[in-house]
């Protein structure tokens, strides 16, 4: 394991029957309360992407934990934040995306105007489970033009086979819980 893995172990909780029975939750606001470990892993989320080749742009993340991590990675890129949200919060023209969850749909959208033609935008999560999120941000943003180079995620669940799901998508994870 890695320094930033053990790290980030060591300050996950495991919550029993959330959000419902039988599932136990990975919970990071363990690992958000501790200032140093959360600058830790935004550093190293960070580093492999500065000085890179072809830098990022831009970073997108999710409602609601993907606005914490996706911001505070921005910052440290010196780039913008794109808020990928659920339907109806965004208060201009939007592009939608509708995804199955296990019971239902969910819709995300974005700004129609967030992002422009080849923009290079890194997507980023605190938790990565089936994928489903992650995909339909993905297809998302590249219906509008963006050019999404990958997912970086802090956990990856890898029993719920996000990786999987996610096909040619490039995923980054800092911890895998197998
Ligand atoms: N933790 C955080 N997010 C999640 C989880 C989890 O265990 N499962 C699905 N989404």
């Amino acid at each position: 394991m890695t320094a930033v893995s053990q790290l980030v172990a060591s300050l996950l909780r495991d919550v029993a029957d959330f959000p419902k029975p039988g599932v136990v939750f990975k919970d990071i606001t363990p690992l958000l309360g501790d200032g140093e470990a959360f600058g830790a892993v935004i550093r190293e989320l960070a580093a492999r992407h500065t000085g890179a080749a072809q830098p990022i742009d831009a970073v997108a993340g999710v409602e609601a934990r993907g606005f914490i991590i996706g911001a505070a990675l921005a910052l440290e890129l010196g780039v913008g934040f794109v808020p990928v949200r659920k339907a109806g919060k965004l208060p201009g023209e939007t592009v939608q995306r509708t995804y199955d969850l296990e019971y239902g749909t969910a819709t995300i959208e974005i700004h129609a105007d967030a992002v422009t033609a080849g923009q290079r935008v890194l997507l980023v999560d605190d938790v990565l489970a089936t994928g489903g999120t992650a995909i339909a941000a993905w297809d998302l943003l590249t219906d509008c033009g963006a050019d999404v180079v990958g997912f970086d995620t802090i956990v990856e669940l890898a029993f719920l086979g996000g990786r999987d799901a996610m096909g040619e998508r490039s995923v980054h994870a800092l911890h895998v819980v197998t």
